[in-house]
């Protein structure tokens, strides 16, 4: 389900709508506290989440990042603004409804876990199933199915206290998923955890998610976590969005200095991967092209080589010289022709495909997915002014 943000105002205080006018006049935060008492929460955030998506919100303390997650189940109503989730209007829900978008759609994991002390581990799990009025035994299978997903078989009848932070949070998330709601909210949901565990937790969700695909908020205060997790990266200031970007434009471009500290002390070769720099194959041509076409495609693009594709899966480049050889010895087909590429995954560091491409005299370096399905290219340029 994707979730598009419309033009959101959220005033704290006495008498929001009153002030509401101030603040699209382009009173800041500051002065509008000193001026009426009101706490400005949200300042006219507009934001588009696309279905499949993990969607990182950052920002310092007191930005804004709560108060906006929590627009999106209509835990807080907005001063002023839309909130569509595929395409209906939150805010127009009757209570029947918003109940029901709550209990099948969309659930949430806290950054303190929010487990019942006194239940148990599978209690705990059901919790979802059971207000949603399913019997005992089915959701009893639902809540073991994903406690054994976050790797909690055996620990079913303990309860929270017994378990270390790490895996009550993986209690957290296995009972958000349980309902399997479309859209997953997580504010700051692994910052109470230490470092290693946390990343794990991060490897999970990420491995989780490749099947999932879910919708996913994320809120966090961390940059790696924001880079390692975040399809797209939304970032708040005093509760405006200063701004939103693929992980890359955040690095590459930070919109101001606000976003500069906070990505100034990123080391960009261990946190972007060839995933995140790949360019799109220019010429792509198939084993059974003829080389006479092959050579002109080349030429007439004053490009180096071809792709040579046999549906997704790269076979090998083809460079102008071999074409142009194949086409002397009249070949019929580009098989005996090719050049070796080497391949790296879309997860690889570019910490690791920097000595990879330095040490294989400046040919590209093709990035495969999880299927070995060919994504395209990460070229020397490109990488090096990344890392520069
Ligand atoms: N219920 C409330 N009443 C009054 N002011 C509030 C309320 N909730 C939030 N605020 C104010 O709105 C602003 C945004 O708060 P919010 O909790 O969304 O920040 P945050 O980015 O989540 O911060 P943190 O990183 O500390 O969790 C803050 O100035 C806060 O004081
Ligand atoms: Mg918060």
């Amino acid at each position: 389900m994707n979730i598009q943000i419309r033009n959101i105002y959220k005033i704290f205080g006495k008498k929001p709508e009153a002030q509401l006018a101030k603040v699209k006049d382009g009173m800041g935060k500051d002065d509008l506290l000193d001026a009426t008492g009101h706490t400005l929460g949200l300042d006219n955030i507009s934001l588009d989440i696309e279905a499949g998506q993990i969607f990182v919100i950052m920002g310092l303390s007191g930005s804004g990042k709560s108060t906006l997650i929590r627009h999106f189940n209509r835990l807080i109503e907005p001063t002023d603004g839309h909130i569509l989730v595929d395409g209906n209007d939150v805010m127009a829900m009757n209570p029947q409804q918003l109940e029901d978008f709550r209990r099948h759609k969309i659930s949430m994991v806290f950054q303190r876990f929010g487990l019942f002390p006194h239940k148990t581990v599978l209690e705990n799990t059901a919790y979802g199933l059971q207000i949603q009025g399913l019997g005992p035994a089915e959701r009893d299978k639902k809540a073991n199915y994903w406690l054994e997903q976050v790797g909690l078989k055996g620990f079913e009848q303990q309860h929270p206290h017994q378990l270390s932070g790490g895996m009550q949070q993986r209690v957290g998330l296995a009972r958000a998923l349980t309902t399997d709601p479309e859209i997953l909210l997580m504010d700051e949901a692994f910052s109470a955890l230490d470092p290693l565990i946390r990343r794990e937790m991060q490897d999970q969700l990420l491995e989780l998610q490749k099947s999932l695909n879910k919708t996913i908020v994320f809120i966090t205060h961390d940059l790696d976590e924001a880079l390692r997790l975040g399809d797209k990266i939304a970032i708040l200031r005093d509760g405006k969005l200063v701004q939103t970007g693929s992980p890359e434009e955040i690095l590459l471009s930070p919109a101001d200095d606000y976003v500069q500290a906070f990505i100034q002390d990123v080391n960009r070769a261990r946190v972007l991967t060839a995933g995140h720099v790949l360019q799109p194959a220019k010429l792509t041509v198939t084993l059974k092209s003829q080389p006479a076409q092959v050579l002109e495609l080349i030429r007439s693009n004053g490009a180096d080589y071809a792709c040579v594709l046999d549906g997704r899966h790269l076979k090998g480049l083809i460079t102008q010289l071999d074409a142009q050889r194949a086409c002397q010895e009249q070949a019929d087909g580009l098989h005996d022709y090719l050049s070796a590429v080497h391949t790296v995954h879309c997860d690889t560091e570019l910490e690791q495909v920097l000595p990879e491409l330095l040490t294989r005299h400046g040919g590209p370096i093709a990035v495969t997915d999880n299927d070995g399905q060919f994504e395209g290219w990460v070229c020397r340029e490109k990488l090096i002014a990344l890392v520069a």
